[in-house]
């Protein structure tokens, strides 16, 4: 289905800024490592996402690292990182964007009064001169400055207006409006835009920008709602991800100016065909499950089940349907290759499928594969990316799951023998517990000790028979730190050992780059 009106012009377009990689991964137990924000950075770039915000720099160790490498691989978007109104966080933001194409820094401040007396004890003259201190500061490093009024939406008017104007005049190119705790309304949003944009001086010299977070479900609403009022950037994360109940979701953004250019004459340059792509992959990394009826990408948004809807869809696909599922990129699951496929048809599909792998991670995948095709009777697409998912996740880790054998059943007690190599030493133990999954996070406890507690065990299957891979998450929490394994495998014990372990080396790296709870920006 195509809209009536279709937005052409320059000023028409809406910027696509994602923060999936900032506000996203700062979700408890979202955490993703280097390699996972790597993928996710290069996919955003493919599809024409047009500002990736990759991190906050002073946050942490790792959080630096990931702005520093996304900014030297990205070529064509705008790579950006976060900073707080503070010289440090400034100096380390250009620091870590120092090898960008484009970068951008981004700078905040808490506006609002319960900001300023209970986060910042500041005064409103001392908020309005950091304003001019860090957004000058940021402009010696680039002349693309992003100036944020956080808590904008419970501001008072007059007073926000003024610390706009005085970052503008600092040099601010983009000024962000953010819903920091997803309080507005639409048209409450519309209009305080509307508003600053008719009272602060030069405002029509910068792009006017939201940031909604999905506190009252009204995130997508109400940026949509503020470009209606002149906003032409809208941040937003792939499957909503982010701060509590998260941000506005990049995918329903996309769809929803693409399906209703009729009323809202707007375009962005996002390929929506790869939106199933990306949200897959960010849902993998993240290990957080995307919502059955979640609009666009969830596993029911193409799926009719009544009779009557079933028999409409038959007749003519628009009866039902507002938009084709392959213009978000979903495909009918497709049967692929069988045991006797070789390495140029496997090395064709994993192309097709947009994985990219040098020729040591292809044998292990290949090998894999032959494996699956063995056991399983058919093997899915979907099967292929998770068996490639799983090895991309488990590579290079210092701890290995190399066997694992559990007895299980009514009969009890059920018990599992375990052998990692961790470091190159193989070592076995053998625990019984209260289950078999139970059982083997004892084993794998005792030659891995650690002090974290489970606080995610959750089962998926790859696809629909009964012969399917299970794709298991477990996320362990260790005082502050939260992270989140994943593993597949037809067995489900073997996903759930290897969901374990992946779990592990996160720990295992993030004890070592921790990122101060305060650090977190709305
Ligand atoms: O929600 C918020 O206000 C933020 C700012 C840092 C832009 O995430
Ligand atoms: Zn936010």
């Amino acid at each position: 289905m195509t809209a009536k009106t279709e937005a052409k012009s320059e000023k028409d377009r809406v910027v696509i800024f994602d923060t999936t990689l900032r506000d996203g991964e700062q979700s408890p137990g979202a955490s993703m490592t280097l390699e996972e924000k790597l993928q996710v950075a290069e996919l955003l770039d493919e599809m024409g996402v047009d500002i990736i915000e990759a991190g906050f720099p002073i946050a942490s160790n790792g959080d630096f690292e990931a702005v520093s490498e996304i900014a030297k691989v990205i070529k064509r978007a705008v790579v950006c990182g976060l900073a707080r109104a503070a010289t440090g966080d400034i100096d380390r933001a250009a620091e870590a964007l120092a090898h960008a194409e484009r970068r951008r820094i981004h700078t905040f401040i808490g506006t609002s009064p319960l900001h300023r007396q209970f986060q910042l004890q500041l005064d409103q003259d001392q908020v309005h001169e950091r304003v001019i201190s860090s957004v000058t500061r940021a402009r010696n490093y680039t002349d693309d400055v992003e100036w944020s009024a956080m808590d904008a939406t419970r501001t008072e008017h007059d007073f926000l207006c003024r610390v706009v104007e005085a970052a503008i005049r600092s040099g601010a190119t983009t000024i962000n409006i953010p819903d920091t705790v997803g309080y507005a309304t639409p048209e409450e949003f519309r209009n305080l835009i509307v508003m600053i944009r008719e009272r602060v001086p030069n405002a029509d010299k910068v792009v006017f920008s939201t940031h909604c977070h999905d506190d009252l479900g009204l995130a997508v609403a109400n940026s949509l709602a503020g470009v209606t009022g002149g906003a032409r950037q809208i941040e937003c994360t792939i499957n909503g991800l982010g701060e509590r109940a998260g941000n506005a979701a990049l995918e329903e953004i996309v769809m929803a100016l693409k399906v209703r250019g009729d009323v809202l004459p707007y375009f962005t340059n996002v390929e929506a065909s790869m939106l199933m792509r990306a949200s897959k992959l960010v849902s993998a990394v993240s290990a957080f499950p995307v919502q059955y009826n979640k609009a666009i990408v969830g596993k029911n948004a193409f799926a009719h089940e009544s009779g009557i809807h079933q028999d409409g869809v038959l007749k003519n696909a628009q009866t039902y349907e507002i938009m084709t599922p392959e213009s978000v990129g979903v495909k009918s699951t497709s049967l692929v290759m069988g045991k006797h496929s070789g390495r140029h048809a496997f090395r064709e599909k994993l192309a097709e499928l947009g994985f990219e792998l040098g020729q040591n991670a292809l044998e292990e995948a290949f090998k894999r594969f032959k494996d699956l095709a063995d056991r399983k009777k058919h093997v899915f697409d979907e099967d292929i990316a998770a068996l490639v998912e799983d090895e991309m996740a488990q590579s290079g880790e210092a701890i290995r799951l190399v066997a694992l054998t559990v007895i299980a059943g009514t009969g009890g007690p059920q018990k599992a023998i375990v052998t990692l190599d961790v470091e190159g030493q193989h070592e076995t133990r053998e625990a019984v517990g209260d289950g078999p999954v139970d059982a083997m996070f004892k084993a794998i406890k005792s030659i891995a000790p650690h002090e974290a507690t489970l606080q995610l065990y959750q089962v998926g299957a790859v696809t629909e028979e009964s012969d399917a891979q299970a794709e298991v998450s477990v996320r362990l929490g260790e005082g502050d730190k939260i992270v989140t394994g994943r593993g597949a495998d037809t067995d489900t014990m073997v996903a759930s050992a290897k969901a374990y372990v992946s779990a592990l080396n996160k720990l295992v790296t993030r004890r070592a780059k921790s990122k101060p709870e305060a650090l977190k920006a709305g």
